[in-house]
């Protein structure tokens, strides 16, 4: 077998080629690995810490050892219970903040955090260890008023443009610190088959080599080597075939083969674990394989993957952490007992609310014999040893220097420029660019809305019940296109009903999904109108009328949209563009071309079929590179099979 370094330096290369060339589907560059690729990770294994570590290990007692595999929900754990029960991490879910105050400060969260941080150096324990408090910054800092939030990753993958994503990693792990937060539940590395998949915003494309050099920029970007100020632990997640489940039912059952687990659904990981990621989190997803028909049930009960494959034959040696409360999914668990999640090779625990109980069972199941102490003393190993690679000993949160900061959670320039690139342009009878001083009618429901601009993971866990005013350094589209146009030259008119047409020169109408998380986002067909007849309607009430209709389309997937591009002049995907709206008008009016290429295929049809896609992966059009689409057939969309 090529060594995995000289593979990776050749396919770096064709993947190089790759990336400056249109995208091209894996399916031509398909990996043919017959064995799963032992990879070198940037960050090696230190003797000396090592030895330390072990010592650590073996002054520690069974309690303290399992209270360092635990995490639990902020909402649902006090300082006093870190200090007592020797809790190694916490997270705030989506939708989680301190004392739940959605308008919590910046001050706020870094003091929740300085006091879990003082009381885990409180404990009894011959060494303290300090904890992890983990969040799902998965667009830049969702969570926090104020915070700027990039397109999510299938706008990024749009860009097709690693050094960005790069950038955008280290910028996550600034916003972070701002909040004493030192790790986030990010990169997602799913390489999503089905775009019905409510998870598929989630991943930046479909095309496994795509996410292999994402997974390695973001990686770079956020953990770094831990030497700044901003770096923060980083988690490959989720493993493993995440996005790959029939019909892309979310925490499905992925039935690839082992060969296209290895060539397709793990290339994220080539790349996360080459650039030294630190943690990996399981997937609620399960596998039987396509090949031999072998049915492992649930990933976080997958001993060979989790261990035989990720741990000892890739050589992943930081640690694995569940889902939340994934593992009650397995035979015979529950929401905090589940020995068979630990043996297969969960390190650490996300159980977000019953903690204690997680400790009591645990303690019983290693005096029961049910876990044997050596699994223990491996998984508080890895969880030592990826705490002491990321430096957290004597990194009070508030000491940061992006602590506190607002400073630290923008970035605005670079989410507008994130934007610009992610675009894609897929119709342009020439009307696109704009013009200035044209007298512009704006519709659609999503013009001058910044949840549906954001999406999901945003402020809360669904992305849903949040104003503008939860957005108070954001720009949506319609106060972007004013800004270029001139407020007195654009009206806006949501549903575009009554409104004259003719008084006007173009219009521009905003459309899309509104936003959804995880299993709420699942869909049975790919039919936008079937889900948002509004949208048509829209459409309808301008177009035909003698004036160009510029379709703007805000999604979280592409979509069977014959009927919605028919009625336009020109068709812009924009994905979930995120709080810089001024990067769509900065492409509209010509200051920048349009750069985005499809990183998914764009149906023709509503349900997932072997016919040509309407846009190939890789397609999108530009100012330089222009084409327009004929009429298309719509058909009346069936539920899929
Ligand atoms: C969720 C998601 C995972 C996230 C975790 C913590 O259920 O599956 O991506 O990191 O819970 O919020």
């Amino acid at each position: 077998m090529i060594k995995s370094s000289f593979r990776r330096a050749l396919l770096g290369s064709i993947s190089l080629c790759l990336l400056l060339a249109p995208l091209s589907h894996a399916q031509g560059l398909a990996q043919n690995l017959t064995q799963w690729p032992h990879i070198d990770s940037a960050i090696k294994p230190d003797a000396a810490m090592e030895a330390k570590i072990a010592r650590m290990v073996s002054q520690m007692t069974l309690r303290q050892k399992i209270g360092q595999m635990t995490q639990a929900e902020i909402k649902a754990v006090t300082p006093d219970d870190i200090r007592k029960n020797y809790i190694g991490s916490v997270l705030n879910g989506g939708g989680s903040w301190p004392y739940m105050m959605k308008h919590a400060t910046l001050k706020d969260w870094v003091a929740m955090s300085d006091g879990f941080y003082d009381a885990s150096l409180k404990t009894d324990m011959k060494t303290k260890v300090p904890l992890l408090w983990g969040t799902d910054a998965v667009h830049g800092h969702g969570n926090v008023i104020g915070a700027t939030l990039f397109p999510h990753n299938i706008g990024l993958g749009a860009a097709n443009d690693p050094a960005l994503i790069k950038e955008i990693g280290a910028a996550t792990g600034k916003a972070v610190r701002a909040t004493g937060i030192n790790w986030v539940f990010a990169p997602t590395l799913a390489v999503v088959e089905d775009q019905r998949w409510g998870r598929t915003y989630e991943g930046f494309s479909s095309d496994p080599l795509l996410v292999r050099d994402y997974a390695k920029a973001y990686v770079e970007g956020m953990q770094g080597d831990f030497s700044k100020a901003g770096n923060v632990v980083a988690t490959a997640k989720h493993y493993i075939g995440d996005g790959g489940t029939d019909n892309g039912k979310d925490q499905g059952l992925n039935r690839s083969s082992e060969a296209d687990l290895m060539n397709i659904h793990a290339q994220g990981y080539y790349g996360a674990l080459g650039a030294g990621v630190q943690t990996v989190m399981a997937s609620y997803s399960s596998w039987t394989d396509g090949a031999t028909g072998k049915a492992y049930g649930k990933m976080h009960g997958n001993e060979y993957l989790l261990t035989d494959v990720l741990k000892n034959k890739m050589g992943f040696d930081g640690f694995v952490i569940s889902d939340w409360n994934a593992v009650s999914q397995l035979p015979g668990c529950l929401n905090y007992h589940c020995p068979q999640a630990i043996n297969a090779g969960i390190d650490m625990m996300m159980v977000p609310l019953e903690w204690d109980k997680f400790i009591e069972a645990t303690v019983g199941d290693v005096e029961s014999g049910a876990i044997p102490q050596s699994r223990i003393d491996d998984a508080v190993t890895r969880i030592l040893r990826v705490k002491m690679r990321a430096g957290i000993w004597g990194q009070r949160p508030s000491a940061n220097p992006y602590a506190g900061k607002m400073s630290a959670i923008q970035a605005r320039d670079l989410a507008r420029r994130a934007v610009s690139e992610s675009l894609v342009l897929l119709k342009n009878k020439g009307v696109l660019p704009l013009k200035k001083g044209a007298k512009i009618l704006v519709v659609g429901k999503s013009a001058d809305n910044l949840g549906n601009q954001t999406g999901g993971w945003t402020i809360t866990w669904q992305g849903t019940d949040n104003a503008n005013a939860d957005f108070p350094h954001a720009d949506s589209l319609l106060s972007g296109i004013k800004a270029e146009a001139g407020a007195a030259n654009v009206t806006y008119a949501a549903t575009g009903e009554g409104v004259d047409v003719s008084q006007f020169d173009v219009v521009i109408a905003v459309i899309g999904e509104t936003p959804y998380a995880e299993t709420a986002g699942d869909i049975s067909n790919l039919s936008h109108t079937t889900r948002y007849p509004e949208d048509v309607k829209v459409l309808q009430a301008v177009a035909g009328k003698d004036r160009p209709v510029i379709t703007v389309f805000e999604s979280g997937r592409t979509a069977y949209a014959n009927d919605l591009i028919n009625l336009s002049d020109a068709f812009v995907a924009a994905w979930l563009p995120g709080t810089e709206g001024k990067g769509v008008s900065d492409v509209l009016f010509g200051h920048k071309d349009f750069k985005g290429r499809l990183s998914f295929d764009w149906p023709s049809a509503a349900c997932p079929s072997k016919a040509q896609p309407l846009f190939a992966l890789g397609y999108g059009l530009s100012y330089a590179k222009s084409g327009s689409v004929g009429e298309l057939p719509v058909s009346v969309p069936v539920e899929c099979q």
